[in-house]
């Protein structure tokens, strides 16, 4: 069966400070690591085995995931010192499987993207195309600050053109490429390489057969503030959700889709809209927070107004005192 490779190295730029100890992928969706949807969703298409690229901050998933045996899956780890781009990356973890001796292809999934489409009908195109590579492919109404993609009437890949002002078309590379494993020794070893920029146009301009699979089902790039808490909203899909051990105290309301991680405390008397809260998060009596992320561990004093913050660990409160 196919293996997975998650893209999880990127520095997470547009969400700092909150990437500034903890990497975009770990940060809480509904609860849930950004990853460990990716590779529920993985799991759900047969895929068993899923190698981590990892670069910046690559020691704190191993021990949220281990060896993957809690999911019924099988996870490794392939770590780069420094970062090898896209390219250099997939290149790097599928090394770790030996991918000129297999026949599996492999499925690789940017590690920032929430996605409800069918990974197993894609895999199916793929094979049934003979193709080299087949990217899932989704209409925007704005292309700008994603790969254009644009086929022909049969499907295939014409062009890859990453983030350009003017796209050519409003069809984008949703970010989970099928490839063949021949594609991989195509990517030069040990270099910085992007697979969007380098690796794409080059097979397209050299004939490969590299196809789209369209579908247009949910799906989110996690990667600037607004869309983190869209994502978290949307799972939540209610007034709020808490996770296991979580203790909510009389007197408190929480809306507008805020998610709760587990083993937190919120005080009597809180107000707590539009926000993400993780794990293991004290919130005394009284306090009114929106539109907030307040990551795992933090303590926040009673009677503190959070409005629009974004809270590290390290960044215990009191902000302002009401
Ligand atoms: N291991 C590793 N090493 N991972 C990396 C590296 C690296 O050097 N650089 C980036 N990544 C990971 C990021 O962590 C992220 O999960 C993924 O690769 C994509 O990087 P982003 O920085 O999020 O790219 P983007 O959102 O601007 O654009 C990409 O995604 C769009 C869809 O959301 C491109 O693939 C676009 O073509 C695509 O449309
Ligand atoms: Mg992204």
């Amino acid at each position: 069966m196919a293996i997975g490779i998650l893209l999880v190295g990127g520095f997470g730029t547009r969400l700092k400070p909150l990437t500034n100890e903890t990497p975009k992928p770990m940060l809480p969706v509904g609860g849930l690591p950004v990853t460990e949807h990716q590779l529920l969703a993985a799991k759900k298409a047969g895929i068993n085995t899923v190698i981590l690229a990892t670069s910046y901050l690559s020691e704190v998933f191993t021990p949220y995931f281990g060896d993957g045996s809690k999911w019924g899956m099988k996870l490794l780890y392939a770590v780069e010192k420094e970062p090898l781009g896209t390219g250099g990356a997939i290149r790097n973890a599928a090394a770790m499987v030996g991918f000129t001796n297999t026949d599996e292809e492999f499925v690789i999934f940017n590690g920032d993207v929430l996605s409800k489409h069918n990974i197993a009908a894609q895999l199916a195109l793929h094979k049934e195309r003979g193709a080299d590579a087949t990217l899932h492919l989704i209409e925007v109404a704005d292309a700008r600050a994603f790969g254009c993609v644009p086929t022909d009437t049969t499907g295939r890949v014409k062009d890859f053109l990453e983030k350009m002002d003017n796209p050519v078309t409003n069809d984008i590379n949703a970010g989970c490429y099928v490839f063949s494993p021949s594609v991989i020794s195509e990517i030069p070893e040990g270099k910085v390489i992007s697979i969007e920029r380098e690796t794409f146009p080059q097979l397209v301009k050299s004939g490969r057969p590299i196809y789209g699979y369209r579908e247009q089902s949910y799906w989110l790039d996690i990667g600037t503030p607004a869309a983190l808490f869209k994502g978290s909203r949307d799972f939540v899909g209610g007034d709020f959700l808490a996770g296991v051990g979580t203790n909510i105290a009389a007197g408190s309301s929480l809306t507008g889709g805020t998610s709760i991680g587990s083993g937190s405390a919120i005080g009597a008397g809180c107000k707590i809209s539009n926000s993400i809260i993780g794990n293991g998060v004290v919130v005394g009596e009284n306090c009114t927070i929106t539109d907030s992320f307040i990551l795992h561990n933090s303590l926040i004093s009673a009677n503190s107004e959070i409005i629009g913050k974004y809270l590290s660990p390290n960044e215990n409160l009191p902000i302002s005192t009401k």
